[in-house]
């Protein structure tokens, strides 16, 4: 999937500006950038909840923009699965119940997924009695359970310790490498870059590629 010459305003401000992005099938690529460069943006661009002023997305050979926003969203359903930095359950569903809720085809078995991502102990808690770290992988089970091709993730190790967010990102990078999946992550965290195949950089603008290990001075 591609995205090409995409530029996006807000109030008069530019804050991407003629962006080409190429995501590959087994693809773990990390965003860095200051805080307002237009990484959250170009996620939510990428997982078709803000179309941009120009520029389009191509997915499968279609611009996904050009589809009409029934079809965009059963898209965002099927084709994308999101990770955020809060896990934003929901209190009175169990673990299990969670993916249920948004499972559409019985592609994966929730179970099995959950108990590959170290919950199977866990999957009639409720968020109330789960970890930081549990919360967030049951978030990434989520953002899974529709075997999604691509796969965004907005700091979703930020609320976690570093053992915890480690984990969080081994899994993710573990679904472009092992599934064929692309995985685009967004991250303040230097140290959890190296789990990732790419590092661009967001600047004024334009998205640079970093060569890894010098991604810190984002
Ligand atoms: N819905 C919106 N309406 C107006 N301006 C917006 C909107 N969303 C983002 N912006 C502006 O666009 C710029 C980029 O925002 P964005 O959230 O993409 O940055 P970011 O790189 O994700 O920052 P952070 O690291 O703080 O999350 C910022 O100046 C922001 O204020
Ligand atoms: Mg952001």
């Amino acid at each position: 999937m591609r995205l090409s010459h995409v530029s996006h305003q807000f109030d008069g401000q530019l804050v991407l500006n003629d962006i080409e992005l190429h995501v590959s099938p087994g693809e773990c690529v990390a965003i860095v950038g200051p805080s307002g460069s237009g990484k959250s943006t170009l996620l939510y661009i990428l997982g078709l909840l803000r179309k941009p002023d120009q520029g389009a997305f191509l997915m499968n050979e279609r611009d996904v923009f050009e589809l009409d926003e029934e079809q965009r969203r059963l898209l965002r359903l099927h084709e994308v699965g999101f990770v955020f930095q809060q896990a934003h359950l929901i209190p009175y569903l169990t673990v299990l119940e969670q993916l249920e809720l948004i499972q559409e085809k019985k592609k994966l078995d929730a179970k099995q997924l959950l108990t590959d991502l170290g919950l199977g102990h866990r999957l009639h808690h409720l968020p109330a009695t789960l970890s930081g770290g549990e919360k967030q992988r049951v978030a990434v089970a989520r953002a899974l359970i529709n075997s999604p091709q691509l796969i965004l993730a907005d700091e979703p190790t930020a609320s976690l310790d570093y053992e915890n967010g480690r984990l969080v990102m081994e899994l993710l990078a573990k679904q472009a490498h092992e599934e064929g999946r692309r995985v685009v992550v967004i991250t303040h965290d230097e140290r959890m870059l190296d789990v990732c195949d790419r590092v661009l950089r967001v600047i004024d603008g334009t998205l640079t590629e970093l060569n890894k290990g010098e991604g810190h001075h984002n």
